[in-house]
């Protein structure tokens, strides 16, 4: 029997492997996390993270080919095939502070793996890491020099959040990099044996090790170089009377552009974009090419100005000051369908907001209280490294309540604020919400999910991202 250990059980780990296990019966699955509390959730009836159609997956696998388990020496020793998906978050400190990949996590990984193991072992990097990554965890693998042969595979992984099921199910590729020595391709087929269970094999592509490598921080970059394309366009469609979706529509039907991911938004938000580009441009500087850094760089800001432009729109037209006001935020997650709050544009949009003195009343159907005030509390790039908390200023936390219900969330507000496209938020009774606000009632829609005609029917003053007022 193929025995797979995955070291990371987060967003990526968890799922996927759930999905291999459902998909190689054959197999036995275990994923492993130094995290007690986040095992002890896999093996509960609340998993730890929310993801349509994960429970159902779980079910039909834990305690048959699907196990979670902290004995990680234990599972790594005896796996014949070890994914690493532990989180590559951007380095807060030292060379590189604030744009390279900290690699801290990765490395205690590996120095584990070698000490452990007894036997030859196929170690897939499943993380998105810098170019050229396998070539460090490979000496880090055999630096005791114990003999074991180990084949160090690429395969990094293209879910998305909220469709990770259905992603992992029907993917439009799966990537596997590898050495060109006869070893590495006998490695490479044996991995592309399991994906062959379900996934067909013209999907199935392999590369080199660093064209594997590359190839996710380029996939991320380019997702992400779409939607600051379209928010760019969306200002000057707020400055000259177009429509951002009438022009995204008109672009996306030229079948080179295609029409997914244009949907101008209050700025892209999620733990990779922002943190791939960053290490993508300081790859590039490292290798002498300021000119493709900067290039690169520029995706990033144009999303920095858009959620700083989002807030600036909302101040200036509540006639240039919301302090002491009640602003109601619908949406806390970086997209619907998620509980995941990492780099969410409603950190910077409540902070911009608290900074001009609002008072935020927030609700979101799968963000917890905790994490909010978490959240709002954090530095920059903190996320997904060991929660170090600064408590936050006594006044913010008065200006901050959450709420359980859209409704309550915008009872007697001035403003309310969309900043998750949750389907939920389409179909509230926005008659209902009008009456029990202040006047005038003001909507911002940073996600351009309201039918602005009918709102204005009954009375809002409404904001959209790139829209005629
Ligand atoms: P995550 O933070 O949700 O999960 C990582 C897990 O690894 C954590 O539970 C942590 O406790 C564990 N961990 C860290 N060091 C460990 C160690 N030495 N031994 C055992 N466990 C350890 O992160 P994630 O969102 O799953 O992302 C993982 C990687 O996948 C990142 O490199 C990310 O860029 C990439 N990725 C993420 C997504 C996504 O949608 N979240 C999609 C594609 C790729
Ligand atoms: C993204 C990629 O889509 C995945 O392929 C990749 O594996 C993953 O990053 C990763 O490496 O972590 P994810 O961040 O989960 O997935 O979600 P997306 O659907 O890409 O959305 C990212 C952000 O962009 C969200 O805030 C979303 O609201 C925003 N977005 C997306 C827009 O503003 N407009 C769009 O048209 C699409």
């Amino acid at each position: 029997m193929v025995k797979i250990c995955c070291i990371g059980a987060g967003y990526v780990g968890g799922p996927t492997m759930a999905v291999i296990a459902l998909k190689c019966p054959s197999f036995e699955v275990v994923v492993v996390d130094i995290s007690v509390s986040r095992i002890a959730a896999w093996n509960s009836d609340q998993l730890p993270i929310y993801e349509p159609g994960l429970d159902e997956v779980v079910k039909q696998c834990r305690g048959k080919n699907l196990f979670f388990s902290t004995d990680i020496e234990k599972q790594v020793s005896e796996a014949d095939i070890i994914f690493v998906s532990v989180n590559t978050p951007t380095k807060t400190q030292g060379l590189g502070a604030g744009k390279a990949a900290d690699l801290t996590y990765w490395e205690s990984a590996a120095r584990m793996i070698a000490d452990v193991s007894k036997s030859n072992k196929i170690v897939v990097e499943k993380s998105t890491v810098p170019v050229k990554t396998a070539e460090a965890i490979e000496k880090i693998l055999t630096h005791n020099g114990r003999g074991i042969k180990y084949q160090i595979l690429s395969n990094p992984e293209f879910l998305a959040e909220g469709t990770a099921i259905q992603d992992l199910f029907h993917p439009d590729r799966v990537l596997i990099g590898g050495r060109e020595t006869p070893d590495g391709q006998k490695a490479i087929q044996s991995l592309k044996d399991v994906y062959a269970h379900w996934v067909p094999e013209d999907r199935i592509i392999s590369t080199n090790l660093w064209s594997a490598e590359l190839s996710k921080l380029a996939a991320n970059a380019f997702l992400a170089q779409r939607i600051s394309s379209v928010n760019a366009m969306s200002a000057l469609c707020e400055a000259t009377g177009a429509d951002v979706s009438q022009v995204s529509h008109a672009v996306g039907k030229d079948t080179r552009i295609g029409p997914k991911f244009l949907n101008a938004s209050v700025g892209f938000g999620g733990s990779c974009f922002q943190k791939d580009i960053l290490n993508l441009v300081y790859i590039c500087e490292c290798n002498g090419l300021p000119e493709v850094a900067n290039y690169w760089k520029q995706v990033i800001k144009i999303n920095d100005y858009q959620k700083k432009r989002f807030v600036n729109r909302l101040v200036s037209s509540m006639f240039n000051t919301v302090s002491g006001k009640k602003i109601s935020i619908l949406g806390f997650a970086f997209k619907k369908d998620t509980g995941d709050t990492r780099e969410t544009p409603a950190i910077d949009v409540c902070k911009g907001l608290l900074g001009d003195k609002a008072h935020l009343c927030i609700y979101d159907p799968q963000v917890t209280e905790d994490q909010i005030r978490r959240d709002l509390s954090m530095n920059k790039f903190d996320l997904d490294h060991p929660v170090h908390l600064q408590p936050m200023s006594p006044s913010s936390v008065k200006q901050v309540s959450v709420v359980w219900d859209a409704y309550e969330a915008a009872k007697d507000a001035h403003g309310v604020c969309i900043l998750t496209e949750w389907d939920e938020f389409k179909t509230l009774d926005y008659q209902r919400i009008f009456d029990n606000m202040q006047k005038p009632a003001f909507v911002f829609d940073g996600r351009n999910i309201v039918n602005v005609d009918k709102l204005r029917e009954i009375g809002f003053i409404v904001y959209s991202i790139g829209k005629p007022l």
